[in-house]
């Protein structure tokens, strides 16, 4: 942080529903994945555009816990382009200064794929620029029913009094524990729904929802979705002060 943006008011969390890519593809007609693998380029260019706009957290929907009802092939697809993803980009994002972290629930996901996130996890646990966070097997009720299992074990433990569960004390069973909340919430291809992202997280989160499919979503999108995010009026249901 500290950068000339973020003093002047742009978000510090952004959190992105990537969405678009089979339309994407389909328009050139195209396999689905052909489209996947055209994301995941964006990818790159959208991390890499966070440091020099003051984006300290970046939170991205890569797959829902809603995504396995797509056919087999998209979904073995998608599985081998994160494996390919996460083993390339690694090193990368080492020299990038990128902490890298994954949420969501594992046990669906292979031990291939699960080996990597955690190599990718350990690999950059020492970096201190940007903070991604990718969303795999993610969905906020699937988060909230697991966070509350943990906590009701806990208190079944004895090592939480029911009375002391509130809103401090619930998000630390998230799987976003260690992040902030985001301030920015952006969905690409023109669908105005949050599709159980984070819910709990961005209860005062600002919302942008644009046409662009996320395939041909640009740093210079990014950057303008920002800029005017700065001029937001933010009052966290308070009054202006
Ligand atoms: C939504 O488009 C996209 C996904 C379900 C997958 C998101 C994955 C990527 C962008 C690939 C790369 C990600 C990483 C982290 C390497 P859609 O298929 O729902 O598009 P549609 O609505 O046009 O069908």
């Amino acid at each position: 942080m500290g950068s000339e943006f973020q003093e002047t008011g742009g978000p510090r969390h952004v959190a992105i529903i990537m969405d678009g890519n089979g339309r994407w593809a389909q328009a050139r007609n195209r396999p689905r994945l052909f489209g996947h693998h055209a994301g995941a380029r964006r990818v790159r260019e959208i991390v890499e555009a966070c440091p020099e706009n003051g984006v300290k957290y970046l939170t991205i929907f890569a797959f829902s816990t809603e995504n396995w009802k797509r056919t087999q092939i998209e979904v073995a697809g998608l599985m081998s382009l994160f494996r390919r993803y996460i083993f390339k980009e690694m090193q990368e994002f080492v020299r990038r200064n990128v902490r890298v972290r994954f949420i969501g629930d594992r046990v669906k996901l292979d031990q291939k794929l699960c080996s990597l996130m955690d190599e990718a996890e350990e690999l950059t646990s020492h970096c201190t620029g940007t903070n991604l966070t990718v969303a795999l097997n993610y969905g906020s009720r699937d988060e909230v029913a697991r966070a509350t299992k943990r906590l009701a074990r806990d208190v079944a433990d004895g090592k939480l009094r029911p009375e002391d569960v509130n809103e401090e004390t619930l998000p630390k069973y998230l799987d976003t524990r260690v992040l902030p909340d985001p301030d920015l919430v952006i969905r690409t291809s023109g669908e105005a729904r949050i599709s159980n992202f984070l819910l709990w997280q961005s209860a005062y989160a600002e919302y942008e929802f644009v046409e662009t499919l996320w395939p041909d979503f640009s740093a210079e999108e990014f950057h303008r979705l920002l800029v005017s995010f700065g001029s937001r009026d933010r009052r966290f249901g308070g009054i202006k002060a």
